[in-house]
């Protein structure tokens, strides 16, 4: 039995079968993961258990021969469900809205087969809520994590009152335009089910906004939000669910921009392996400038329209031809989606047509990295002179926080308004309207261009905000604001 319990889709550790039929055993880096284990450390945390689901073969495998790394379970939930619930729900419906990321005309289509696949989607998120209500001790702590578990606050509030649960939310959330395409009674669930929790947290106070009016909207007839007070944190909102006298509870709307581990982050960035890298990366950049970026080849980081930019920087400023790199890390994400592998394809042929317009004997504007290589990526993060984060619409985006406190030499950051980091950092970043090209080849313009003393000072100013709220620090609050309810 547990007193602290996680819950997300993706674990902290994955498994594949090697050839010779023994597991290889990988273990995930990043915030959640050091996050747990400060909660785990802190010994008044009491039993710690991580539940997330078996993503792939190796992971069922690992299930099915019992092979358990202490604190963690990992569901071995039918494959089929869990396509349907992870790829077709959480990644092409609930990701596609958070974002926004419709192509109006043709999706949503909220038909029979959706209905099918959300049926999969309540059976995902029951799998989670009946291992968390069975490993739970009285009045134990849950935090759960993000749009694939939306459901499981109030599916496990049924299963046991006694429990303080927490969910957080690492994406935006769906203005209401967007919440009222979804079929009410799909809408009603999804916001019934977040509400089950005690605490909500978001990123940003405009995300925790964007959700309390998709809950309040004047098209919800099951939920009716009793309470809708003005301004952030929204402490004890008062909801209850029907239209008539049922029982009122409250949960907290709050704001916890999660930072980086400075420390963390610097003596990973430090480590032999990529100092090797950083030499061979150098030497293939000569003394040029740098723009790095860093992201899943994911359709709301908006790699097509950076990569224009660069394109028209080069075109509009021709003084910068051979003077700079572009490196761009794009590594695989979410594969079995048909946009995303079309998506992966433009990215990587764009880069190659810019490379082909401008490049010479010897300079390759563009080196575009399309593997899953964090050495290469903390390497290119130290030779960053300018940072390009240009998400259409981000929950956070932490690499906007990362490569600051990273960078050898201090770096510019161009950061798009839609991010959620924006909130933070925007004073000392360059800020750009991420669908406007042409502002963000003169932003990229004015960052290659900065003296060198300030963007030193910008940068001091970027890593101390993007380490104001490290990993532990943002679980351990929620833990304690959630035991002293
Ligand atoms: C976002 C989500 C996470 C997710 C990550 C990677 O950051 O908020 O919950 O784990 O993307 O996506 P994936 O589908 O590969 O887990």
């Amino acid at each position: 039995m547990a007193s602290v319990l996680l819950a997300s889709n993706r674990g902290p550790v994955s498994y594949s079968v090697r050839d010779d039929g023994t597991l290889d055993t990988r273990r995930g880096g990043g915030g959640l993961v050091s996050g747990l284990s400060a909660v785990s450390s802190q010994g008044s945390a009491g039993e710690t258990l991580w539940v997330c689901a078996a993503l792939g073969d190796g992971d069922r495998e690992a299930v099915r021969r019992g092979v358990a790394e202490p604190g963690v379970r990992m569901l071995d939930i039918d494959p089929e469900t869990y396509a349907d619930a992870y790829n077709g729900i959480a990644n092409s419906v609930l990701w596609f809205l958070h974002h926004h990321l419709y192509e109006i005309p043709r999706e949503p289509v909220f038909d029979a087969a959706f209905r099918r696949r959300w049926e999969s989607y309540r059976r995902y998120n029951r799998a989670f809520a009946e291992a968390l209500a069975e490993a739970a001790d009285d009045g134990a702590v849950v935090l759960v994590q993000d749009y694939h578990l939306a459901l499981v606050p109030g599916m496990l509030r049924e299963l046991r009152p006694d429990l303080r649960i927490g969910h957080f939310t690492h994406t935006p959330w769906a203005d209401s335009a967007y919440a009222r395409m979804v079929p009410r009674d799909i809408w009603e669930e999804l916001v019934w089910g977040m509400l089950g929790a005690d605490e909500l947290g978001f990123h940003t106070p405009l995300w925790g906004a964007a959700f309390m009016s998709s809950a309040s909207m004047d098209t919800m007839s099951g939920t009716a939000m009793a309470s809708f007070p003005a301004g952030s944190p929204w402490r004890g909102v008062e909801h209850r669910r029907g239209p008539g006298p049922g029982p009122k509870r409250t949960t907290d709307v709050v704001a916890r921009p999660l930072g980086v581990d400075g420390d963390d982050l610097r003596a990973l960035a430090h480590r032999p392996e990529v100092d090797d890298r950083l030499a061979r990366l150098r030497a293939e950049v000569g003394d040029r400038r740098t723009i790095v970026r860093v992201d899943r080849t994911e359709l709301s980081k908006n790699i097509l329209r950076g990569l224009m930019a660069y394109r028209e920087l080069l075109t509009a400023h021709p003084e910068w031809r051979d003077r700079v790199v572009h490196l761009a890390s794009a590594y695989p994400s979410r594969q079995d989606l048909e946009s995303y592998r079309t998506y992966t394809a433009s990215v990587v042929a764009l880069a190659e047509e810019i490379n082909a317009e401008f490049g010479t004997a010897d300079w390759q504007p563009v080196l575009l990295s399309v593997e899953d290589d964090f050495t290469r990526s903390l390497a290119a993060y130290r030779l960053a002179d300018v940072a390009l984060v240009n998400p259409v619409r981000d929950g956070m985006n932490l690499v906007a926080k990362e490569i600051p406190v990273v960078s050898d030499a201090g770096c510019a950051l161009v950061l798009s308004r839609e991010a959620g980091a924006y909130e933070e950092l925007r004073e000392d970043a360059i800020t750009v309207n991420p669908f406007d090209v042409t502002e963000t080849a003169e932003a990229l313009h004015r960052a290659l261009s900065m003296p060198a003393g300030e963007r030193a000072e910008r940068t001091k100013r970027l890593a101390a905000a993007a380490t104001a709220l490290p990993p532990q620090r943002w679980f351990l609050d929620q833990l304690e604001s959630l035991r002293n309810r």
